[in-house]
C-alpha cells in the first residue's frame, strides 16, 4: 500500500472489511474444476459441492428451506456418510425436504445416460427431452444426456422471474445512481436465448422493470401485452432502454421481441414529463430534430439480419485483424443494426436494416449490462460475453463520445449483486484463471487444458480490446504463473506448445497494443521464451 499517512481505526476497518467481502466473493465463486469428460458421472467431490449449492437456495417448488450458511458443510457431508435421517438430526425437521431434494439429485446424478442417448440418437431413435436450465437453479434438468426443450415464448417472463428482477433492476439504477449522482437516461442491454429459457425471461423482465412496465397475460394466458406502471408507483424515472438481443434469441423469443418493441412504444406515448420519462423525452428530441416519424424514433430492439447469428468482434479480436477499436464497435453495429417489431399501424418489420436508428440510440446510452445467470459460464469462459457486451460498450463509446459505466449481475449468488466489469474480470481471473484449483483441474485434461488456459487469457484480453477493463496485474500473473514459471513452463511445453505459444504472443500483442505496461527485460524474456516454443514447433529445438 502506498498510503504514508497512517489511516485512522475507522478507514482501517473499512478496509478491511472491503478486503474480507472481496475474499469470501471469491470463495464463495463455484469454480469448474476440469472438463465434463462425456458419459462419466461427477465425481464425489463434485458432488459435494453441487449439492451444497443446491442446498444453499430457498426451493420453494420442492417445500424446501436453504440450509444455513453455517451448518451447509456438516450437514451435505453427513447426508453423504450417513443419510437423510442423520442430517436431520443435525439441521432439524425442518430441512427434510431439502435432504429429500438432495436425494434425488443424488441418485440423477449417478444415472448417466450420455453415451446411452448419443447411441440411440445415432440409430435415429427419439430421446425424451428434459427441461434447460442451469442444474443450480433448477436440478429437474437431470439426468443429463437428454434433448433440451425450450419453453414457450408466450409464458415469457415467468411470474417468478418478473419478481425476481425488480430487484435486480432497482439494484442496478442504484449502483449507478451512487456513482453518478443520478440515473441513466439510456441503458443498452444484451439478451441472449439460452439465459432467458433457464431463468424463464429474467433478461426480458429487466428490461420491462426499466422502463417501468409489466407483462399483461390475455385470455389465453399468453403474455402479449404491457401495461404501464405508474410513475408514482415507480419512484423514478423510466428509463431508456437498447435491446440488442441474439439471433438465437430472436429466432426462440419472437412474440418476446414483439412484446419489448411494444413496451417501449407504449412508454413513449405516455404524457409524462420528459425527466421523468427519457423514452418519451429522446424520442420526442429526435422526432424534433430528424423530422422523422414515431416509428424510426421508438426503435430499440435490434439484432442480425434474418438468418444471421453472431456479432464476429471475437473473431476480429482473436484474429488480431483490427487496427483501431473503434472498428470492433463499428463492426458490431454491421452485424446488429436490424430492427425488429411492429410499427404504429401493426406492420411487422421484422429484421429492416436500421443502421441510422441504432446509432442514433446507442449515442444517448450511459450504461451498459448483460445478466449473467449461470453457475457454469462467466465473462472469460466463452468469447461471446465480450462480442456482446464489449462489443455494444465500444460501439457506445465512440456514438456517445463517452465510455458507458459496464455493469453485470450475478444472480448465482443468494443476494443479488450487481458489479462493474472490471470487478468482474478481477473475481474471474481470481477464481479461475490464476486459481490453482482451476488451471490444475485444467491441465489434468492434458492438450484440451492448455488450450482451455490459453482461451481463458485471449478472452480476458478481449475485454481490454472492447473495453479496458482489464488491470495491469492480470497479465503479469498470467505470465508469471504459466510461462515464468520453470516448471510450469515444460509442463505446458510438453502437453500443447502451440497453445504455450498463442498465450505468450497474446501477451506480447497486450503490451503491443497498449493493454499492458511491463519492463522491457519482462518483454524480452517473453519474446525469448515464445521464440523457443515456436523453434519447437517447427521441430528446430
Ligand atoms: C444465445 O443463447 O442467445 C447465445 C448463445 C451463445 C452465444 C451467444 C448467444
Ligand atoms: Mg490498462
Amino acid at each position: 500500500m502506498k498510503s504514508v499517512v497512517k489511516d485512522s481505526n475507522e478507514e482501517r476497518d473499512r478496509k478491511v472489511f472491503a478486503l474480507y467481502e472481496q475474499l469470501v466473493d471469491i470463495e464463495q465463486r463455484l469454480i469448474p474444476t476440469g472438463l465434463h469428460i462425456f458419459g462419466r458421472p461427477s465425481s464425489a467431490g463434485e458432488k459435494k459441492d453441487l449439492l451444497k449449492m443446491i442446498a444453499s437456495f430457498d426451493r420453494p417448488e420442492a417445500g424446501a428451506k436453504a440450509i444455513p450458511e453455517e451448518l451447509l458443510d456438516n450437514a451435505v457431508r453427513e447426508f453423504l456418510e450417513n443419510g437423510i435421517d442423520a442430517a436431520v438430526r443435525l439441521t432439524g425437521e425442518a430441512s427434510r425436504p431439502v435432504f429429500n431434494l438432495l436425494e434425488t439429485v443424488c441418485t440423477k446424478l449417478q444415472t448417466n445416460n450420455e453415451i446411452d442417448s448419443l447411441v440411440r440418437a445415432l440409430r435415429g431413435e427419439f430421446i425424451e427431452p428434459g427441461p434447460g436450465a442451469d442444474i443450480i437453479q433448477n436440478p429437474d434438468i437431470l439426468p443429463t444426456g437428454r434433448n433440451t426443450h425450450a419453453i414457450n415464448p408466450y409464458g415469457v417472463p415467468s411470474a417468478a422471474a418478473f419478481a425476481r428482477s425488480e430487484v435486480v433492476a432497482n439494484s442496478l439504477l442504484d449502483r449507478y445512481k451512487n456513482e453518478n449522482g443520478r440515473y441513466p437516461e439510456a441503458m443498452a442491454l444484451v439478451l441472449w436465448g439460452l439465459d432467458n429459457i433457464k431463468t424463464q425471461g429474467e433478461g426480458v423482465a429487466q428490461a420491462l422493470w426499466l422502463l417501468g412496465t409489466r407483462p399483461v397475460r390475455d385470455a389465453l394466458n399468453r403474455t402479449t401485452s404491457v401495461e404501464a406502471i405508474p410513475l408514482a408507483e415507480l419512484g423514478r424515472p423510466r428509463i431508456d432502454v437498447v435491446m440488442t438481443v441474439s439471433g438465437i434469441f430472436r429466432d426462440l423469443f419472437s412474440p418476446t421481441v414483439e412484446l419489448l418493441d411494444k413496451a417501449v412504444r407504449l412508454v413513449a406515448q405516455l404524457d409524462e414529463p420528459g425527466e421523468l420519462n427519457y423514452v418519451r423525452k429522446h424520442v420526442l428530441q429526435q422526432m424534433e430534430e430528424t423530422r422523422c416519424e414515431v416509428d424510426e424514433a421508438a426503435v430499440r430492439v435490434f439484432s442480425n439480419a434474418p438468418g444471421n447469428y453472431g456479432t464476429n468482434v471475437n473473431f476480429m479480436v482473436m484474429d488480431s485483424q483490427w487496427e483501431r477499436e473503434e472498428t470492433l464497435g463499428d463492426l458490431f453495429v454491421t452485424r446488429k443494426c436490424f430492427a425488429y417489431g411492429r410499427d404504429s399501424k401493426g406492420r411487422g418489420f421484422a429484421g429492416r436494416e436500421a443502421r441510422v436508428a441504432m446509432d442514433r440510440a446507442l449515442s444517448r446510452v450511459e450504461a451498459t449490462y448483460q445478466n449473467i445467470d449461470t453457475f457454469e459460464i462467466g465473462l472469460t469462459d466463452v468469447d461471446h460475453y465480450f462480442e456482446y457486451l464489449g462489443g455494444v460498450s465500444k460501439a457506445v463509446e465512440k456514438r456517445a463520445k463517452a465510455r458507458p459505466a459496464i455493469y453485470l449481475s450475478d444472480s448465482l449468488s443468494r443476494e443479488v449483486k450487481i458489479r462493474t466489469l472490471e470487478e468482474t474480470v478481477r473475481l474471474e481471473t481470481r477464481a479461475k484463471t490464476l486459481n490453482p484449483k482451476w488451471y490444475e483441474g485444467m491441465l489434468k485434461h492434458g492438450f484440451r487444458g492448455v488450450a482451455e488456459i490459453e482461451n481463458h487469457v485471449s478472452n480476458t484480453f478481449g475485454w481490454s480490446a472492447t473495453a479496458d477493463a482489464v488491470d495491469d496485474w492480470v497479465y503479469t500473473e498470467v505470465a508469471n504463473t504459466f510461462l515464468f514459471d520453470e516448471q510450469m513452463l515444460e509442463r505446458l511445453r510438453d502437453l500443447n506448445p502451440h497453445s504455450a505459444h498463442s498465450l505468450a504472443q497474446r501477451l506480447l500483442e497486450a503490451n503491443g497494443r497498449g493493454y499492458w505496461e511491463v519492463d522491457e527485460d519482462v518483454l524480452e524474456r517473453l519474446r525469448e521464451i515464445s521464440r523457443s516454443l515456436e523453434d519447437q514447433l517447427e521441430g528446430v529445438a
